[in-house]
C-alpha cells in the first residue's frame, strides 16, 4: 500500500492488488483513490503472502468502477495481470479471443492482454515448457501493439513475477533476498536505493533472489544499474499539509541545486553532461523546444533568454503538434525535449521521431533513469528533487534554470557573449533562490486574496514577454487545482479579443514587466491595467518591488523582488502558484491529486 501510494500521482481513479496464496490468487480492487482499497482491504484482509502486484489506474478504456480496476485476472482465476499504457490492436485480439469461447468482464485493453497470457500459458504447460510464464509474456508482447508494461503473477507459480515493457515505464528494485518492480523508483524506495533500467521491449522475470531480463525473444538482455540519490523523506510532505504546497516552498532549493557545480569560479560554464559534439553544436541553426503541459510554458519562457543570448531561431512547439505535421527538423538542428517526468509519452515520440530525421536531443528532466533522457543524446537533469503534486510548480522553475545555463552555454561556446556577460547572468540567476525565498516568506496577502476569491467563476491572466507563458503557466495552475476557468493572454492581444470578456468584476491578473526593463513594455502593460480596469476588471496586479506606478490602478499589488528581465519569471510565477494552490485549498480540492489528471501522462 505504502508503494502505491507513492505511485499514485500517476493515476488514481482506482486500485487494486492481487497476492498468491497456497490457496490461489487473493484480489481485492475499488475505484476511486487508494484510501478506498485501504478501506476496503481493512474490512476484508488478504491472506498472508510473499508476492503480488498493486496498480492504481487512470482510465483509458472503460470508466473507473470497480470492475474495470486493475488487476484483471485470466486462466480460470489463476493469473493476474496489471498493465499501463494503452494496446492499440486491442479491438482485434478481443475479437479474436472471443471467437475462442474467452469472456471479458470489464471493458478495459488490460483483461485482453490477460486473456491473451492465459491462452498462451496454457499452451504452453501442456507442451510442458519449464518457465511458462516468462514465455507467455514473451509471446504474449509480441502480438500486442501500442504502450504498454504488463505484470503477471500465476498461482502455479509462486515467488514469481513476470513482466514487460515497450514504451511504458519499468524499473527494477534490487532487494536483499526480495526483488521489486515499480513504474518508477519511488514504488520500492522505502526498501532499496538498487535499481535497474529496463530497455524497450524487455521482459523480466523476478523471484526474491534473481532478476532475469531478456527482450521479447528469449535472448538475454542486460539493464542498466544506477543508483537512487533521494531518500524517502524527498517524498514526503515535511511537515506540510500537502505536497503542493511542500514543493512550492521547495522552490528556491530547486533552483539552487539545479545550478550547482555547472559553473567555475570564473563564471563559465561546465556542463559535462552535454555530451554532444561542439562542432556539431557551434553548427546548430535551430532549436526546437518540445514539451507539453507546464514543461512547455518553461519553453516558451526559455525562448526569450535563449534567442537573445545566442541569436539562434527558437520554436517552442508542444510535443504532440510536432510529430504529426511534416515538420523541418535535420542535422543543424537542435532539439530541447523538456519533461519533469521523462515519461511523457508524447514527449517521447516526438524526440524519437526528431532523431530519426537527424537532429541531436539534449533533455531537460527532472528524474533519474527515465526514458526520454536514456533516448535522447544528451540530458542536463534538472535537480528539483522528487515531485509528488500532478501539477508541476517546482520543476518548472528547475526547468526554466536548466533551460538558461543550456543558452547560456551556447552563447559561451558560440562566441554570442563575452565571458563576463555570461558571468554577470550566472550572478543574477545565483541570487534567485533567495529572492524566491523572499516572496515565499510573504506570501500571506496573495493567499488571503485567495480565500476570498474561492468563489470566482473565471480568472484572466495577461503577460507581456516572458511574462506571456507565465500568465499562461499562472491560468493553467488555476484550472488544474482549482477548477476554475481561467486563460493566459499576451497583454498586446487584449484589444484584439479578450477584452470582450471583460465586465464589471471581472478578476484579471497582471504580470507587469520591470519598469527598468526593455522598451516601453513597461508603460504599455500599465495602458492596458488602465483599459480593462475602465471597462470594470478587477485588477491584480504582479509587479517590480519599488514600482508604485501600478498602485493606482490595481485593486491589489503584489511585489517581487528587483531582477533582469529575462530571469523575472522565475519570481513572478510564485506567487500564482500560490493563488492557485490556496484558492484550491479553500475550496476543499485535493491539491496533490487533482480531478481527471496524472502527473505522468504515458499515453498518447
Ligand atoms: C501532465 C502533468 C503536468 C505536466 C505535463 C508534462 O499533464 O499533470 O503537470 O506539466 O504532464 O509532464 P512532463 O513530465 O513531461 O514534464
Amino acid at each position: 500500500m505504502e508503494g502505491l501510494r507513492r505511485l499514485e500521482y500517476r493515476g488514481y481513479d482506482s486500485a487494486g492488488v492481487a497476492v498468491l496464496t497456497p490457496n490461489g490468487i487473493a484480489s481485492r480492487k475499488k475505484s476511486g483513490k487508494l484510501s478506498n482499497l485501504v478501506a476496503e482491504l481493512e474490512a476484508s484482509p488478504l491472506p498472508a503472502s510473499m508476492t503480488g502486484i498493486g496498480h492504481t489506474r487512470w482510465a483509458t478504456h472503460g470508466a473507473p468502477n470497480d470492475t474495470n480496476a486493475h488487476p484483471h485476472l485470466a486462466d480460470n482465476g489463476k493469473l493476474a495481470v496489471i498493465h499501463n499504457g494503452i494496446i492499440e490492436n486491442f479491438a482485434e485480439l478481443k475479437a479474436a479471443l472471443l471467437e475462442q469461447g474467452e469472456t471479458f468482464l470489464s471493458e478495459t485493453d488490460t483483461e485482453v492482454a490477460a486473456a491473451l497470457l492465459g491462452g498462451i500459458y496454457r499452451e504452453l504447460t501442456a507442451a510442458g515448457d519449464p518457465d511458462p510464464l516468462t514465455n507467455a509474456m514473451r509471446k504474449a508482447s509480441q502480438q500486442l501493439e501500442g504502450a504498454f508494461t504488463l505484470l503477471a503473477v500465476h498461482q502455479d507459480s509462486p515467488g514469481v513475477v513476470v513482466a514487460a515493457r515497450r514504451n511504458s515505464p519499468l524499473v527494477v528494485g534490487l532487494g536483499d533476498g526480495e526483488n521489486f518492480l515499480g513504474s518508477d523508483v519511488s514504488g520500492f524506495i522505502d526498501f532499496t536505493r538498487r535499481a535497474v533500467e529496463l530497455g524497450q521491449d524487455q521482459v523480466v522475470t523476478i523471484t526474491p533472489d534473481e532478476v532475469v531480463i531478456t527482450d521479447f525473444f528469449g535472448a538475454p538482455a542486460e539493464g542498466k544499474e544506477f543508483h537512487v540519490d533521494w531518500d524517502a523523506a524527498a517524498a514526503e510532505k515535511g511537515g506540510y499539509p500537502s505536497f503542493m504546497e511542500k514543493e512550492i516552498n521547495d522552490q528556491p532549493d530547486a533552483v539552487g541545486q539545479t545550478l550547482l557545480g555547472r559553473s567555475d569560479a570564473q563564471g563559465r560554464l561546465i556542463l559535462d553532461e552535454l555530451r554532444i559534439d561542439e562542432a556539431i553544436l557551434r553548427s546548430v541553426d535551430k532549436i526546437v523546444v518540445l514539451a507539453c503541459g507546464t514543461s512547455a510554458y518553461a519553453g516558451q519562457v526559455a525562448k526569450y533568454a535563449i534567442e537573445h543570448w545566442c541569436r539562434i531561431p527558437t520554436e517552442v512547439e508542444l510535443s504532440h503538434e510536432f510529430r504529426y505535421r511534416d515538420p523541418i527538423v535535420n542535422e543543424k538542428t537542435l532539439v530541447v525535449a523538456i519533461s519533469q517526468s521523462g515519461e511523457t509519452m508524447d514527449t517521447l515520440m516526438a524526440v524519437r521521431y526528431a532523431r530519426e530525421q537527424g537532429a541531436k536531443v539534449v533533455a531537460i528532466c527532472n528524474t533519474n533513469g527515465s526514458t526520454i533522457p536514456r533516448e535522447s543524446d544528451a540530458v542536463l537533469y534538472t535537480h528539483a528533487g522528487p515531485e509528488i503534486a500532478v501539477a508541476s510548480t517546482k520543476a518548472f522553475l528547475a526547468q526554466i534554470t536548466a533551460a538558461y545555463l543550456l543558452g547560456l552555454y551556447l552563447a559561451q561556446l558560440r562566441g554570442n557573449k563575452y565571458g563576463d556577460e555570461i558571468a554577470d547572468v550566472l550572478a543574477d540567476l545565483a541570487e534567485m533562490p533567495a529572492k524566491i525565498q523572499n516572496i515565499l516568506d510573504n506570501a500571506d496577502k496573495v493567499k488571503k486574496l485567495a480565500r476570498d476569491m474561492a468563489d470566482a467563476k473565471s480568472v484572466l491572466f495577461l503577460g507581456r514577454h516572458v511574462g506571456f507563458p507565465v500568465a499562461m503557466e499562472g491560468a493553467l495552475k488555476l484550472k488544474e487545482l482549482a477548477y476554475i476557468h481561467a486563460e493566459g493572454f499576451a497583454a498586446g492581444e487584449l484589444k484584439h479579443g479578450p477584452i470582450a470578456l471583460i465586465e464589471d468584476g471581472q478578476p484579471v491578473v497582471v504580470v507587469v514587466p520591470s519598469p527598468n526593463g526593455r522598451d516601453s513594455l513597461h508603460a504599455k502593460v500599465v495602458s492596458n491595467i488602465q483599459e480593462i480596469r475602465a471597462r470594470g476588471a478587477v485588477t491584480i496586479v504582479i509587479a517590480e518591488e519599488g514600482d508604485t506606478s501600478v498602485e493606482a490602478y490595481a485593486e491589489h499589488v503584489f511585489y517581487v523582488p528587483k531582477t533582469p528581465t529575462l530571469l523575472a519569471p522565475l519570481l513572478t510565477t510564485v506567487p500564482l502558484q500560490i493563488f492557485a494552490c490556496e484558492l484550491a485549498s479553500a475550496k476543499g480540492y485535493d491539491v496533490d491529486q487533482p480531478r481527471n489528471l496524472a502527473k505522468s501522462v504515458t499515453v498518447e
